[in-house]
């Protein structure tokens, strides 16, 4: 029996190459073409691309999926599923995880593959018995590392429990390109005499061992591996499988794939990837090194975007060198979504804040809080005590403590659900679902935005102010209201009669909330500092947001006091919702940027009128 390929490109491969950005246009052209490759299954769903569709590419991911089955008939269609985080990156509740794995089924997916980041498997009960009781075939996956605590018998023991658990089969995941041909072969032996459900092995290229690995897996025994085409493989992505294919051919492990059929399938794959400008899958020194600081290139390439977009990239190295400290001190997780954003989004902040752990993400304060379940080794004492205070962290199953969530979700976006998916979507990623949703209704983009003649208008920024002022004064309209995010603008003419001279002013309003409206837009984007103000600004390039939770009330309002510490909004950045403090006590005077805006590092945000201290300090 040769050994079966699972084709990772149109999930794992550009996700790893191409910060996930290939289309559903893209894929169909060769879809058929892959279907008769005779893959052991077509890796096309979940991880990162389910996100990216909604808040990059404008597509609606189950209508990927849906289109995808309707092309590929013979090869089952596998997706990844980061167990009780689903495709997203915290915990859902188990209604939520429920939901969404029998939607994935129904749309089309045969194969699911569900790993921990911790290999806590309390983490994966939900989604294993939810998949087993859709009807699709349960991979369940042991994620690989390396630190004192990642044993052989570590590894041993959680696929032990998966397999009692109910999985169909077993997946060695090597996210990082970490595991070498020896200790493949030894692993992969020792679950095929242990273990009597099927193992395949995942691995990227990275610094070439996956190749190796590979081969000598085949040797121990290993059912499945995987690759990626040409074009879009070696790097970070998976080896080619034409590598793979080739190594193994006349062998007993000969894969029997048609060599000839898949440089068709890679031709495609090249002039896709020439025509978006995508790079090849290359190795740098700095992915070789990746035992020093165990960051899986995908990883580099999302820290390399971050630190691009916060215009800090000749900090990566001293991030790489930050990654193991702040690992170390987190209990060794392994570098794998969403442990790696947490880890790494930690390293950036304390490289970039110039002092470590002064900004914590909710993440990382949530994981030291026990919600991501254990952790694999202990967590650093002090750093634990910082972060949580006079908590205690959580023991149980993280999930036990979550409330189910679909009902209300059903309710929050009843306005734009048309179906059952839509409101899964909504449940995993609220607020770029909401956005998704709205750009769909309304393709000029913005939110809705309706004046005093019911008519839409885009959302409200400075070019749409613009346009409607001209609006205004080529209608001879006499006055606009708007309303948006609960803030409310009038603009009206000056001097009604037209005579020369006149202009627009906004002129702000009460809101419905009784406050006088805390943000024109013309201040919020003209608005600049003013000397007896502190401003907050923004420590990372994001998107702002005023409350946690699209329905939930803002963190503060204008006139508002607020005491040191306290939270003034969110700065959504790496993924990562970043809770901004106000620096010292005061009143809220000014707020410059819109809900939902993208902002700048150093950006204005707030403006606080210091407090006179009359009274005694509290
Ligand atoms: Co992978």
């Amino acid at each position: 029996m040769g050994v079966k390929i699972t084709d990772t490109t149109f999930r794992d491969a550009h996700q790893s190459l191409w910060a996930t950005r290939m289309r559903t246009e893209d894929m169909l052209p060769v879809a058929e073409k892959m279907d008769n490759i005779g893959f052991h299954s077509l890796e096309v769903w979940g991880g990162a691309t389910f996100d990216v569709c909604l808040r990059f590419l404008n597509e609606d991911p189950w209508e990927r999926l849906r289109l995808l089955k309707k092309h590929v008939r013979r090869t089952p269609l596998q997706m990844l599923l980061r167990g009780q985080s689903l495709v997203g990156y915290q915990h859902y509740p188990d209604d939520v995880v429920e939901a969404f794995v029998d939607r994935a089924v129904a749309n089309g997916i045969d194969i699911i593959r569900v790993f921990d980041a911790l290999n806590d498997v309390r983490n994966l009960e939900t989604s294993m018995r939810a998949a087993g009781k859709a009807g699709a075939h349960v991979q369940a996956a042991v994620v690989y590392t390396v630190s004192p605590v990642h044993t052989t018998g570590h590894y041993l023991e959680t696929a032990l429990k998966l397999a009692e658990m109910g999985a169909d089969s077993i997946c060695i995941k090597d996210m990082a390109g970490l595991l070498t041909p020896y200790h493949a072969y030894e692993l992969v032996g020792l679950f095929k005499e242990k273990l009597a459900i099927p193992v395949q092995l995942h691995s990227h290229y990275i610094g070439g061992m996956a190749v190796g690995a590979y081969l000598k897996a085949a040797e121990a025994g290993v059912d499945v591996v995987d690759t990626a085409s040409v074009p879009v493989a070696f790097g970070a992505s998976q080896p080619p499988v034409e590598t793979v294919v080739r190594i193994l051919q006349g062998s007993p492990y000969d894969t029997g794939l048609d060599i000839g059929a898949l440089f068709e399938i890679a031709d495609y794959f090249e002039g896709l990837r020439k025509k978006g400008g995508f790079e090849r899958g290359v190795t740098r020194i700095t992915d070789m090194q990746v035992f020093g600081h165990q960051v899986p290139g995908g990883m580099i390439s999302n820290l390399v975007t971050q630190l691009e977009e916060q215009k800090a990239l000749h900090r990566l190295p001293e991030v790489l060198a930050e990654i193991p400290r702040v690992r170390e001190e987190l209990g060794f997780p392994p570098l794998v979504t969403p442990t790696s954003q947490i880890v790494g989004s930690q390293a950036v902040l304390n490289v970039l804040s110039g002092e470590r752990y002064k900004l914590v993400p909710g993440e990382v304060k949530n994981y030291v809080k026990g919600y991501y379940g254990r952790s694999p080794a202990p967590l650093n004492e002090e750093i634990a005590g910082k972060i949580l205070g006079d908590c205690a962290p959580v023991v149980c199953r993280p999930a036990d403590l979550l409330k189910p969530q679909m009902e209300k979700m059903r309710a929050e976006v009843k306005d734009l659900a048309g179906c059952e998916e839509d409101v899964v979507s909504y449940a995993l990623f609220p607020q770029v679902t909401r956005k998704f949703f709205e750009n769909k209704n309304n393709p000029q983009g913005g939110g809705s935005m309706v004046n005093n003649n019911g008519k839409e208008i885009n959302k409200l920024n400075l070019q749409d102010v613009k346009e409607l002022i001209k609006m205004i004064n080529e209608t001879g309209i006499a006055e606009f209201s708007l309303e948006s995010a609960g803030v409310k603008l009038a603009i009206r003419k000056n001097n009604p009669a037209g005579t020369a001279g006149s202009g627009f002013l906004p002129d702000p309003v009460p809101s419905a909330e009784g406050q006088p409206a805390s943000v024109t837009p013309l201040q919020a984007i003209g608005g600049g500092a003013e000397e007896d103000l502190t401003p907050v600004t923004a420590p990372l390039v994001g998107t702002f947001y005023r409350a946690p939770a699209p329905d939930a009330p803002p963190f503060v309002k204008v006139g508002e006091r607020v005491k040191a510490g306290q939270t003034l909004c969110i700065v959504e950045a790496m993924k990562l919702m970043n809770e901004i403090a106000a620096p010292d006590a005061g009143e809220v005077v000014k707020i410059l940027v819109e809900n939902g805006q993208p902002v700048e590092y150093g950006q204005i945000l707030f403006q606080l009128k210091k407090e006179i201290l009359t009274g005694q300090l509290s």
